[in-house]
C-alpha cells in the first residue's frame, strides 16, 4: 500500500520558483532602501521564551490569547514560542546586548513570523515581515521618518492604490481616562454588542473600535474618541508629526478609531491600507512604543517602528501590474558524456570564475535534447563540448536568442577554450561579432 502524500501545514505556503523572482526583486529594493536611510540589520532567533511575547505584546491581545505557536521544550521544560512578530524579540536583544549604550539605533529585520489565525486570502499562519525599529529617539521626527520612508518605498516599487491612516493613542494616563468613558459608553449599548465585543469590554475595550462586524458600525461611530482625551503634550507631538508629513508631501487621514492589535503602543499608530486585496487590506502597520523596554525589564528607551506584510505587498504589486521573471542565465553548457562531460563541468567553473552565470547540463542525454534544455533555460548562449572540440582544446558557441544572422554566434562556431570566457563576455556586453 502506498503511503499518503505529505502536505504542507495549513496556512503555511511554499514559495515556488515561478513566484520567487518578484520576492527577490522586492527584497533587493528593500535592502537598498534601508541602507539609504542608515538602518542596520539585526537577526534574532525565530524561537523566544514565551514570556518575551506575553510581556511585550500584552496578555489580553488576540495574538497572545489565542494565536501563538507555543510549546514546552521536551528536554528542559522551557516555555517557548515561535515569534508572532519581531518587535518584542528585537527589544529583548537590544536590552540583552545593551545596544543603545552609546546612542540611538536604527534597526531592521526580515523573515517569517507565525500566528495561528484562520487562513484566508492574505492571512496565513506563516507569513513574512520586513520589520524596522528605531530605538532611543524620543521626538516625532523619527515617526515621520518612518512614514516618509515607507511612502518612498511604495514609489520605488511602483505601488499605488495605498493610503495612510494615522492616530495618536496618547500616554497610559490619557488612555486610562478614555478607557473608563469608553466602557461606560459600551455598557449603555450592551445589548447591541456581539459576543467578541462583550468579551473584550473589560479587558481590552479599545479593540472593540477595531471590530469588523458591520452591525457594530453605528455603536462604534458614536463612541468617544481618543483624540478628545489627549494632553496638550500628546496633542503637540501629534501635530508636529502631522506637519512634518504635510511638509514632506505625504497624504494621510486621521482615524481616531485606529487602535492596532498589539498592546505596546503609545502616541503614534498608523496603518497603510489598500482596497485592492479584499478584507485583508492592511499591508503595513506600526507606531511608537515608549513603555516597551521598561515593560521587558530594561532601562526606559523610547522606540518606534513598523512591519510590512510581505505576502500582502507582493500581491498588491501583482495587482499593480508588477511582474518579474528570473534574470536570464548567460550560458548553458552541453557535452557528449564521458571525458567531454568532465571537461564541460570544469569549463563551466572557469566561466563562473570569469563572472558569468552558467548552468551545466548534469547527467547524460543526446545533444539534441540538451540543446532543447539549453533553450528552455533562458540562457543567451549554449557552449558545446563534443569529442571533436575536446580533442582540439576548443569549445563551440551557439547563440540561442539571435535575432538576425549578424548577431554574434548566430551560426555555431568554435573558439579556443582559453578564449571562451572573453568571447562570451564580448558577445554579451557589446554584441560585436567575434571572429
Ligand atoms: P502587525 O500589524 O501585527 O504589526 O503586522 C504587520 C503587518 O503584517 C500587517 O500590516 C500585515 O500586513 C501583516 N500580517 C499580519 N498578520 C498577518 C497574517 N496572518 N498573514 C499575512 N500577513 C499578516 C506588527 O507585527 C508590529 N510588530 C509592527 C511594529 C514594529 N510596530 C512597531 N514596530
Amino acid at each position: 500500500m502506498s503511503k499518503p502524500r505529505l502536505a504542507a501545514v495549513r496556512g503555511m505556503n511554499d514559495l515556488l520558483p515561478s513566484e520567487a523572482p518578484l520576492w527577490e526583486w522586492f527584497e533587493a529594493r528593500v535592502l537598498d532602501w534601508l541602507r539609504s536611510y542608515g538602518y542596520q540589520q539585526i537577526r534574532t532567533p525565530i524561537l523566544e521564551h514565551t514570556e518575551v511575547f506575553v510581556r511585550g505584546i500584552g496578555e489580553v491581545t488576540d495574538i497572545v490569547e489565542k494565536e501563538m505557536y507555543s510549546f514546552e521544550d521536551r528536554l528542559n521544560g522551557e516555555q517557548l514560542t515561535l515569534r508572532p512578530e519581531f518587535t518584542a524579540g528585537v527589544i529583548r536583544a537590544v536590552l540583552e546586548h545593551n545596544l543603545t549604550y552609546d546612542g540611538p539605533r536604527r534597526l531592521w529585520s526580515i523573515g517569517p513570523v507565525f500566528r495561528h489565525e484562520r487562513p484566508q486570502r492574505g492571512r496565513y499562519r506563516q507569513f513574512h515581515q520586513v520589520n524596522v525599529e528605531a530605538l532611543g529617539f524620543a521626538g516625532p521626527d523619527i515617526d515621520a521618518e518612518h512614514i516618509v520612508m515607507l511612502a518612498r518605498l511604495w514609489k520605488i516599487v511602483g505601488l499605488t492604490r495605498i493610503r495612510l491612516e494615522l492616530n495618536c493613542l496618547g500616554q497610559a494616563e490619557e488612555r486610562a481616562r478614555y478607557r473608563t468613558d469608553l466602557i461606560a459608553y459600551f455598557e449603555r449599548h450592551l445589548q447591541r454588542l456581539d459576543a467578541d465585543a462583550r468579551r473584550r469590554l473589560y479587558t481590552n475595550p479599545l479593540r472593540i473600535l477595531d471590530s469588523k462586524n458591520a452591525e457594530l458600525a453605528d455603536v462604534v461611530a458614536g463612541a468617544p474618541r481618543i483624540t478628545d482625551y489627549l494632553s496638550a503634550e500628546s496633542r503637540g507631538f501629534f501635530e508636529r508629526l502631522q506637519s512634518l508629513l504635510t511638509a514632506a508631501g505625504v497624504a494621510f487621514t486621521v482615524n481616531p478609531r485606529l487602535v492596532r492589535g498589539l498592546d505596546y503602543y503609545n502616541l503614534t499608530v498608523y496603518e497603510w491600507i489598500t482596497d485592492a486585496l479584499g478584507s485583508q487590506g492592511t499591508v503595513c502597520g506600526g507606531g511608537r512604543y515608549d513603555p516597551l523596554a521598561e515593560r521587558m525589564g530594561g532601562r526606559s528607551t523610547p522606540g518606534c517602528g513598523f512591519a510590512i506584510g510581505m505576502e500582502r505587498v507582493i500581491e498588491l504589486l501583482r495587482a499593480c501590474g508588477q511582474g518579474q521573471t528570473a534574470p536570464a542565465l548567460d550560458v548553458y553548457v552541453v557535452h557528449q558524456g564521458g571525458a567531454t562531460a568532465q571537461a564541460a563541468f570544469l569549463l563551466a567553473e572557469r566561466l563562473r570564475d570569469a563572472g558569468l552565470d552558467v548552468a551545466y547540463h548534469a547527467g547524460e542525454a543526446s545533444l539534441k535534447s540538451q540543446m532543447k534544455k539549453a533553450d528552455a533555460s533562458g540562457a543567451e548562449f549554449a557552449v558545446i563540448i563534443g569529442e571533436r572540440e575536446l580533442a582540439a582544446g576548443e569549445a563551440a558557441i551557439k547563440a540561442l536568442r539571435a535575432q538576425n544572422a549578424q548577431a554574434p554566434f548566430a551560426r555555431q562556431s568554435t573558439v579556443p577554450q582559453e578564449k571562451l570566457a572573453e568571447a562570451l563576455i564580448d558577445a554579451l556586453t557589446d554584441g560585436s561579432p567575434e571572429d
